[in-house]
């Protein structure tokens, strides 16, 4: 990997891309290329400083070419010729103006570490980061651009200072971590939208002349878009074509917009969200973008989701969690939602520790008063009602079967009917004296104070110590209104100020246990996004336990995610979200790419099906390894067929492992039905259910699958109706 410097262009490259950018003759700066990996030489031709078009604003007087309508550039102004969307926008109370142009370089071994933020980290030898210092020609105020390439991926990491150098206060109105123009829009735009129990799914959309956008406003990253965006080359597919993807590790309000001006030129741009953001800067203070990352592939989507893998596997999963196995849990919210007592959770437990579970998980109703959604949070003190001999004797209990206890908190939220509510009312968001609004009967706590993270973090950590806790499940369930705290003096910091109370209380606690596995959950999958999983490797990705419906959100989730991120469960049937019955088989072989676990009452389940569940927690120890760090590959996508296929590669080909599934059955379907793996070794033999398969023929011809029902085959036929599944394990010779 290098930082090229020639003549004031700079050109990072680690042989798969290349990202170059130039000092224009205005003093900005002026973006030449992000794309596969160049070789190194000049490139300032790819900016068609040139070429006059009609009506446009030009810099200099001589120089009709020299318009910033029409150049490329790295982290546009506002006002100085360039109509489309700026990066950012401070003012000193009078012109929203600014010109920034080069000041100086420095490239740094590694990556710096970003103050108070979640971001990709990297050691010395992983990465290199060039520092580029503007300064505004208006007034003394500078910008610090910070670009990382790592060593083995096609990955750039962006985020962006602002330092006040001048003796008065600024105000911050736009700040984006990451602004890119490429020279053409002839593509289409990815994202993961949704809601509540349908998280994530994949949308796409030809962009046009316009703003199309994804953004959130509601104080977390969003069951509705995910802070994701690719843009993807007309003839790209899963597997072939430029993609270019970006992510914002960012869990608060955003912006992920792609504009496309009237030459057909794209700009992306990532970022806090700027409506209802204001930030004041006081003399010598700086404010900190949050990071944002932009890959490249030629490879299709899958190409730029193993890029994503393997980054957050490796640079912002904590070393403490990346290469760890997770434990197969089961949580008790489906089968007794609040009504538990002791005895019936020792039970629950005791019948999960034999069918093999590892970590039991005590799910919401264990504090205060809480035997419905209407009361108790702030109050994480135990309910003696429903466990007289109190948390640490539970835990005890629960441990001394062999299993790991983990317990369910709501750390950010408050409930009115609180002894937390009657005494700091003021401690919940929202106008004083005023209506507020309601959700999930819930109020939001005021994470911009101090003091009340200090609380929730005192006592959450009177609760780890006196169970010895093994994971926590971090809920979050309502979004923000009333975005108002009387503790502050500029509302328009609240929500950045807010989440990063949230990451503030995240930090405390992993530093102080670091062996507490952390699962990030927001209604399901309501704030799953990077930076949570620097905190909490694993994230409940959906309420939705629907096999089907799972197929959907965890393939969408995969666009991003790696799969040993995703937590995916077995639960009941009739399913509780959708009443649909699907059978067990096929809920584990879903469930089995994810982070394994139950959401089931052990005693609903008849003998045989306690034996099933034993072999299926068998299998997935078995093979775990590989969806901690195998190559997950999407073969086929359920939102564009009846059917759905992915597979897991280890890393030397030797391990496979191959889910296919079926949402409802044919009639009289196709006689030969194989599906095409990928990523395989051609020369090598391949072993699945007693038969042998090379390489290449699983790969171009596929792998067979077992014989559909076609209404005369009764005889022969292994598979038919709706909720076909099969899990294939391949072993190499
Ligand atoms: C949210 C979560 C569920 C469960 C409930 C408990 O909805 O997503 O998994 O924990 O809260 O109230």
């Amino acid at each position: 990997m290098s930082i090229l410097v020639n003549q004031q262009q700079f050109h990072l490259t680690n042989g798969k891309i290349s990202y170059i950018f130039q000092v224009l003759k205005n003093g900005q700066l002026g973006h030449l290329y992000f794309g596969k990996a160049l070789r190194e030489r000049d490139y300032r031709h790819f900016q068609r400083t040139n070429n006059p078009t009609p009506a446009s604003c030009h810099t200099y007087e001589d120089d009709a070419a020299f318009s910033l309508e029409t150049i490329q550039q790295e982290y546009p102004v506002y006002g100085k010729g360039d109509f489309r969307e700026p990066a950012f926008m401070i003012s000193d109370g009078q012109k929203p103006i600014a010109n920034f142009v080069y000041k100086s370089h420095e490239i740094v071994k590694g990556k710096p570490y970003l103050k108070g933020l979640p971001a990709t980290y990297a050691h010395t030898d992983e990465a290199e980061t060039l520092l580029i210092v503007l300064e505004d020609t208006y007034q003394q105020v500078e910008l610090e651009l910070s670009y990382t390439i790592f060593k083995n991926e096609a990955v750039i990491a962006r985020n962006v200072r602002l330092i006040n150098k001048t003796d008065g206060a600024l105000s911050i109105d736009r700040m984006m971590s990451l602004s890119v123009d490429l020279p053409h829009a002839d593509m289409e735009m990815v994202h993961l939208s949704g809601t509540w129990a349908r998280e994530r799914h994949v949308k796409k959309r030809k962009i046009e002349q316009g703003i199309q956008s994804v953004s959130s406003i509601r104080g977390a990253s969003s069951h509705h878009h995910n802070p994701f965006l690719a843009l993807t080359a007309l003839d790209a597919t899963e597997h072939i074509g430029e993609v270019f993807g970006f992510q914002f590790v960012y869990s608060g309000n955003f912006l992920a917009q792609t504009e496309v001006d009237h030459y057909g030129t794209a700009r992306v741009q990532v970022g806090i969200h700027p409506m209802g953001f204001q930030w004041n800067l006081s003399p010598g203070e700086t404010f900190q973008t949050p990071e944002a990352l932009m890959v490249y592939s030629d490879q299709g989507m899958n190409g730029m989701s193993q890029t994503f893998h393997r980054l957050y596997r490796h640079q912002l999963i904590s070393e403490q969690w990346k290469n760890k196995d997770r434990p197969v849990l089961i949580n008790n919210w489906e089968a007794t939602y609040f009504d538990f007592n002791e005895e019936k959770l020792l039970h629950f437990a005791k019948e999960a520790k034999e069918l093999g579970v590892e970590l039991f998980v005590l799910d919401d109703g264990w504090f205060g008063k809480r035997n419905n959604d209407r009361s108790s949070l702030g109050d994480w003190t135990v309910d003696l009602e429903k466990l007289p001999d109190g948390i640490a004797s539970l835990a005890e209990k629960v441990k001394s079967t062999g299993l790991q206890f983990g317990l369910w908190f709501e750390p950010e939220m408050i409930s009115p009917d609180s002894e937390l509510y009657r005494e700091h009312p003021e401690w919940a968001i929202g106008i004083p004296g005023e209506h507020f609004t309601l959700g999930r009967n819930q109020r939001v706590l005021d994470y911009t104070r101090p003091e009340v993270v200090n609380y929730i973090f005192e006592q959450m950590k009177e609760i780890i110590e006196a169970t010895n806790l093994d994971y926590i499940k971090w809920d979050m369930n309502r979004n923000i209104t009333e975005a108002y705290s009387a503790g502050l003096e500029n509302q328009g910091e609240f929500f950045h100020r807010y989440i990063l109370g949230v990451y503030d209380l995240y930090e405390r606690l992993t530093s102080e246990f670091p062996n507490v596995l952390f699962e990030s959950c927001a209604g399901g999958g309501g704030r799953f996004d990077p930076a949570l999983l620097y905190y909490a490797p694993q994230a409940w990705a959906s309420d939705d336990t629907d096999a089907v419906e799972r197929l959907k959100i965890q393939y969408g989730t995969s666009m991003a995610y790696p799969i040993y991120s995703i937590g995916s469960h077995i639960s009941a049937v009739p399913n509780h979200q959708t009443l649909r019955e699907t059978p067990l088989s096929m809920r584990a072989d879903v469930a089995y790419f994810g982070t394994f676990g139950y959401e089931l009452d052990p005693s609903s389940l008849s003998n045989e099906e306690k034996e099933i569940v034993k072999a299926q927690i068998k299998r997935y120890q078995s093979l775990r390894h590989l969806v901690r760090d195998g190559e997950f590959i999407r073969l086929q996508s359920p939102f564009e067929s009846n059917e759905t296929a992915w597979m897991i590669v280890s890393k030397d080909q030797t391990e496979v492992l191959v889910g296919w599934y079926k949402a409802s059955s044919t009639p009289n379907p196709r006689t030969n039905q194989f599906v095409k793996l990928r990523g395989l070794a051609s020369d090598r033999g391949y072993n699945v259910d007693g038969e042998k398969y090379f390489g290449d023929e699983l790969m171009l011809h596929g792998l067979p699958l077992p014989v559909e029902f076609n209404g005369a085959n009764g005889e022969q036929a292994e598979r038919g109706g709706d909720f076909q599944s099969k899990v294939f394990y391949l072993k190499a010779e």
